[in-house]
């Protein structure tokens, strides 16, 4: 959404922001996935672009913010910044080895992400969860939230690997972050899209 753009470039236009450092989850199981694409989904300003291209991934990094992608993208020839919508982002079939969701929630992806994988690849998700009380940092919409749960069986066509519900410290702040590392089968044996229920006049 157009929305979507004015208001983050502002976000990041308006403080002094650095890449800063990678994810733990990304640090602890980046080296699951074979060397080969990457996507950043919902990059920001790249700081985990930045750690998969120097560990020798070619990354495509999506954002909607021009000014984000600006901050990191000719930090590294192998990174790709792609300036885009996810509300209408087709993500390539099987072109990606790693594929990183982090603090961003777009339902309507969650199969493209499946497609995307190669057969062995590696999902690294985390991002924000419902959570109770009123000392939480989170997204103020209930739809950028994950109920619980949810991560969970949202990718159980996939193998998890590894898989949290947890309360974290992060600027001082309390946050409920849902985890998931999963692998892509090297052979599907669900498909991710439903199939369309044979009918009589099929037979
Ligand atoms: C909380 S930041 C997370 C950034 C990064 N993944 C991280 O973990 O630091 C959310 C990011 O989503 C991007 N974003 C929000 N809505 C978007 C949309 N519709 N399409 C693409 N990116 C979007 C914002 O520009 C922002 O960089």
């Amino acid at each position: 959404m157009k929305e979507d753009r004015i208001r983050w470039n502002e976000k990041y236009m308006n403080k002094e922001t650095h890449s800063g450092e990678p994810a733990k989850i990304v640090k602890q199981f980046f080296r699951l996935a074979s060397k080969g694409n990457a996507l950043d989904i919902a990059a920001g300003t790249g700081k985990n672009a930045l750690f998969l291209a120097e560990q020798g991934f070619s990354v495509d990094a999506v954002d909607i913010s021009d000014a984000a992608l600006r901050m990191f993208a000719s930090r590294h020839p192998n990174i790709s910044p792609v300036c885009a919508d996810l509300d209408t982002f087709d993500i390539p079939r099987e072109r990606y080895s790693l594929v990183l969701n982090l603090r961003f929630l777009n339902r309507r992806l969650f199969p493209y992400i499946r497609e995307g994988l190669m057969p062995g690849g590696i999902l690294i998700f985390e991002s924000y969860l419902e959570g109770t009380g009123e000392d939480y940092c989170r997204p103020s919409c209930r739809d950028y939230l994950l109920r619980d749960n949810e991560l969970l069986h949202s990718f159980l066509s996939l193998k998890i690997l590894f898989y949290q519900e947890t309360k974290i410290a992060e600027q001082r702040e309390f946050c409920h972050i849902a985890s998931l590392v999963a692998m892509k089968p090297e052979v599907s044996c669900c498909p991710s899209f439903p199939l369309k229920e044979q009918t009589a006049d099929d037979k």
